[in-house]
């Protein structure tokens, strides 16, 4: 085994006090967080880990090192032999984004620099990005002569609609934060210095929510997306019907009209 691979690569800080937030680095900083199978596999167990702690509500990912995540490992996609193993490869990837995508953790992707092929997989499976103002996003797999494979050529398009996905798949240009904000990619660019502080106060904001509201709002949105308007409908008032039944949900209304704070215990 070689010294990298006896290395973690992926780094949780769990929550401290009541905070509810854990943070997620990738982190194998020498190849600017490539992803290998050995980080696929440990990002796929922290978040099994996370999801099985009931006091994580949020985490923040982040990358270690001066990149969020440049993309699959080429030195892996170039070993693929056939195309079963290199579809079996995406299929992995698919499968960790996937999970990220529709957990109960919400999950605020702080880009902290390359957020390239894989890197710009992994920061649409989440659910809030938040870009440093130096960060670049792209899927430049076209250069290789390949295509992304971890969810890019689905989930781009149905953020930032599918002229703009084509465009940036065909053409595999790297794209800067403030282009990125325009087209809906992220939700918000930070000076560079500001964006660990800027993701923990969303993290922060969001802990503070009634906990179960904040899981069905994710899964109301995300479950809803891909369906017809009135199936969707029908989902929403499922999701509605789940959580306005909630101890917190009397909570809440009954602070409003008493004008003053909620005091949400997750029940
Ligand atoms: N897979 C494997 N290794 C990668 C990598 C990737 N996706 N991206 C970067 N690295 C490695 C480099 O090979 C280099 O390793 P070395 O020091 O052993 O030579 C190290 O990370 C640093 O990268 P380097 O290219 O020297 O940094 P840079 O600042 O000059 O360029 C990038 C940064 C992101 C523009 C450049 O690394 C790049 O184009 N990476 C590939 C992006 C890509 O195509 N991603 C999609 C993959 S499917």
């Amino acid at each position: 085994m070689s010294a990298e691979t006896s290395e973690k690569t992926v780094a949780v800080e769990w929550p401290t006090g009541g905070s509810g937030v854990a943070r997620v680095a990738i982190s194998r900083p020498q190849a600017l967080n490539a992803l290998n199978r050995q980080v696929l596999d440990e990002l796929a167990a922290a978040l099994s880990a996370l999801e099985e702690d009931v006091r994580v509500r949020v985490i923040v990912v982040t990358g270690a090192g001066r990149a969020f995540v440049a993309g699959a490992d080429i030195g892996e996609i170039a070993a693929l032999s056939s195309g079963a193993s290199a579809e079996a490869f995406s299929r992995a990837g698919q499968s960790v984004f996937s999970r990220l995508a529709s957990s109960r953790l919400v999950s605020i992707m702080a880009i902290n620099g390359y957020a390239l092929g894989g890197g710009l997989e992994l920061a649409l499976a989440g659910d809030l990005r938040l870009m440093a103002e130096s960060a670049k996003v792209g899927l430049p797999e076209i250069g290789l002569g390949i295509i992304p494979g971890f969810g890019g050529t689905q989930r781009l398009g149905r953020l930032v609609g599918e002229g703009r996905a084509l465009e940036l798949v065909l053409t595999g240009r790297q794209v800067a934060a403030a282009e990125a904000l325009r087209l809906g990619l992220a939700n918000q660019v930070v000076p560079d210095a500001e964006l660990s502080a800027t993701a923990d106060s969303w993290a922060a904001e969001l802990a503070a929510k009634a906990p179960q509201a904040l899981v069905a709002a994710k899964r109301a949105v995300r479950g809803g997306w891909d369906r017809e308007l009135a199936d969707g409908l029908a989902w929403e008032a499922q999701c509605f019907g789940g959580v306005a039944a909630t101890a917190d949900a009397r909570e809440g209304t009954d602070a409003f009209l008493h004008k003053r704070p909620p005091h949400f215990t997750g029940h």
